[in-house]
């Protein structure tokens, strides 16, 4: 106890100790497990990323094709789940349907929740990431009212994804959809202790299970100032090309307090520059939306913001640059995915950065369960009136 600091948003608490992912936001830098974030995006796969973030170390070759072994064979989810995605709503949101269904892998693989058995916590992190690709790929075909695409083992993990996702295409899955999807996995895969992991920890900290504790990061990650600003900047272009494209309109509403309006995919707690993973995803924009026809409208909107936000005093003075959300939705919507899947998109990336923390968290002697404090300013003591 002691004196009691006040810190709303957790600005200045370091809540533990981390050997997961270093970010230097003044420098724009940021490494998961000491690697260069633009090396591992040119040269690594995410299953490679996935290994790094959980156990520490690059895997050896045997450990990659044991790892993709895996990750392959456990890639089907339980009949029971595939009923209950069927049953969901239609109209359902798929973040809503993504939580519920990662909940309910908990009551499916109850042989896998035991957080204190090594091998149990090996099992079910195996689990997560063999099945919430098929899980949110169901979601799609159920919000889609298509028919489920059961996994392929002849596949490979994102050209799985993609392949449960849209259905099989004559001459398989674009191999450039695939290495973008998969490079994008990468940039999302962990980012230390943003909304989500910081929630993963928390529920962790109370002993609570990893599956319980994924699907506390996955609602947290479902709000737009977190995960779900893919969603909201697809959404912000839309709105600004319904009113001609008037880009300086919307600047001036987001320069006045009074309109509540945020530029979405700009800003962050910790970037004070620009965000590497934001250079890495325009780059990307460019490549798969020049091979459209004609020019991408929804892009041009977005080139046009950007330009004009990085010269205006407000967003200079505040240091607000591109966050990873900016260009990533429509990159998203290139790919065919509908809006409000992006977000999924965003957890099937941020899973392995969620499950290295919980297992850190798990293994670190320091480790408390979670548990701030307040100031309290309510009322003072008073007599309830009793009844007359
Ligand atoms: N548009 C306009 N003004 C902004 C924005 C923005 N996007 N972001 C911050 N500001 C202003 C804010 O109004 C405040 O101004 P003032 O000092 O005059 O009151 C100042 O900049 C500092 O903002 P803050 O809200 O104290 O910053 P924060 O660290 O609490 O919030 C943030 C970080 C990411 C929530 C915020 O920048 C934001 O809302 N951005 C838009 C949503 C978004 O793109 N989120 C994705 C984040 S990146 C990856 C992820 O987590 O998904």
């Amino acid at each position: 106890t002691g004196m009691v600091t006040l810190d709303p948003g957790f600005g200045n608490t370091a809540a533990c100790r981390s050997e997961i992912t270093y970010i230097d936001g003044d420098a724009g830098i940021l490494r998961y497990r000491g690697y260069p974030i633009e090396q591992l995006a040119e040269g690594a796969t995410f299953a490679e990323v996935c290994h790094l973030l959980v156990h520490g170390e690059l895997p050896t070759p045997e450990q990659l094709d044991e790892l993709t072994a895996r990750l392959r064979d456990n890639a089907a989810i339980p009949a029971g789940l595939r009923d209950l995605i069927a049953a969901f709503p239609v109209e359902a949101h798929p973040m809503a349907s993504l939580s519920g269904a990662v909940n309910m892998l908990a009551a499916f693989h109850a042989d896998a929740c035991d957080p204190a058995d090594p091998a149990q916590v090996d099992e079910a992190t195996i689990r997560l990431l063999a099945q919430l690709p098929t899980v949110a790929a169901q979601i799609h075909r159920r919000a889609t009212g298509q028919d489920v695409v059961e996994p392929d083992p002849s596949l490979g993990y994102v050209e799985n994804f993609l392949n449960m996702t849209f259905g099989p295409t004559e001459g398989g899955v674009d191999p450039l959809l695939v290495r973008a999807m998969d490079l994008l996995f990468i940039l999302h895969a962990d980012h230390e202790l943003n909304c989500s992991t910081a929630t993963v920890r928390v529920v962790g900290s109370s002993q609570a299970d990893l599956f319980a504790s994924i699907a506390a990061g996955v609602n947290a990650l479902s709000g737009p100032l977190h995960g779900g600003a893919n969603q909201a900047v697809l959404e912000m272009l839309e709105g600004i090309q319904r009113v001609d494209g008037d880009v300086d309109s919307f600047i001036k509403k987001v320069k006045d307090r009074e309109s509540k309006t945020r530029l979405m995919g700009f800003g962050h707690r910790v970037y004070k520059n620009f965000d590497p993973r934001s250079k890495q995803i325009k780059k990307l924009a460019q490549q798969i939306l020049s091979r459209q026809e004609g020019e991408d409208r929804l892009f041009e909107l977005a080139l046009q913001l950007e330009e004009h936000a990085l010269s205006d005093q407000y967003f200079v003075d505040r240091k607000l640059y591109p966050n990873v959300d900016f260009y990533t939705g429509l990159i998203y919507r290139a790919m065919g995915f509908p809006t409000n899947m992006f977000t999924v998109l965003f957890a099937i990336g941020r899973l392995p950065g969620w499950i290295a923390h919980w297992r850190e968290l798990r293994n670190d002697p320091a480790a408390r369960i979670a548990r701030p404090r307040q100031l309290y300013v309510g009322p003072k003591e008073r007599a309830y009136p009793g009844r007359s």
